[in-house]
């Protein structure tokens, strides 16, 4: 059972002030009756809520895939940046959050939810969930770079970096083709160097699987064997992949199959 106010608002109608005004203004019906005790206590599976002539549809938790582009922070809320959370634009719950974090010029697959289990179970460190990106990077790297994700690295903190999986993409054209990603070619394009050289010609591509989430840790990675990571994209995140048909900016709702694959994953 919840408060009628809480469920309005829940449902995207406005803040507890706004759904209380709302239904005292004789706008809101619950089971053909027209309700004016805002905390009135409704059962979400058997009650209907009508406003404004249309029936209510209560969404306990909402879960999205985001394809997040470059400039924007991933947080839930910010005085004075856009978020993540306000890319979602038809967002009913006013609680969401981003499952994670990825830094403000990293693109890619971010989950939006106002789900709090879920959240845990994906970012808990024993949960090792698998993390896919594709790093650009330029500079010198040793010719062993592979053996040194598998056996981790010293990147400043107290313990080395959990073994991660690491391998060379030998071209745009063949992370286009692998990942379906067709906005990536034009991104890179548009993005030089601290020389002014294109990424393109002056990188090479690394798909990276990590399973754990330090701050900065693939830039920190490649930073220490002598790499500069220039470009970072996340493609999937555990059983959820990114939709190659978002652009950067878009989003969708999870489709059953994804929420069944993610409820049930480990
Ligand atoms: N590693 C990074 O360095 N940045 C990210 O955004 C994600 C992983």
């Amino acid at each position: 059972m919840i408060r009628l106010d809480k469920y309005l608002a829940d449902s995207g109608f406005g803040t507890r002030n706004e759904v209380r005004s709302l239904v005292k203004s004789g706008s809101v019906f619950v089971n053909n009756e027209t309700i004016k005790d805002f905390g009135m206590k409704i059962d979400p599976d058997k009650d209907e809520v009508i406003v404004k002539g249309k029936s209510v549809e209560y969404n306990q938790y909402e879960y999205y895939m985001l394809h997040k582009p470059a400039g924007i922070i991933t947080a839930s809320r910010d005085k004075n940046a856009k978020t993540v959370v306000d890319l979602i634009e038809t967002r009913k719950r006013r609680d969401l959050f981003p499952i994670g974090r990825l830094d403000k010029d990293t693109e890619g697959l971010l989950i939006i939810t106002n789900d709090g289990q879920l959240s845990h179970r994906l970012l808990s460190p024993n949960s090792h969930v698998q993390k896919t990106y594709v790093a650009f990077v330029s500079g010198g790297l040793p010719s062993d770079v592979e053996f040194h994700f598998k056996n981790g690295i010293d990147i400043g903190d107290e313990r080395l970096t959990l073994p991660a999986g690491l391998r060379e993409i030998e071209s745009i054209d063949a992370l286009v083709e692998e990942f379906g990603d067709r906005y990536i070619i034009e991104k890179c394009e548009s993005l030089g160097d601290s020389q002014g050289n294109s990424i393109i010609n002056n990188c090479r591509i690394y798909e990276v699987v990590l399973t754990e989430g330090r701050y900065h840790e693939i830039k920190r990675m490649f930073e220490a064997l002598g790499g500069n990571v220039e470009y970072l994209k996340r493609y999937s995140m555990g059983p959820i992949t990114l939709d190659s048909q978002l652009a950067p900016g878009e989003y969708r709702k999870l489709d059953k199959e994804e929420m069944k694959n993610l409820l049930t994953s480990k």
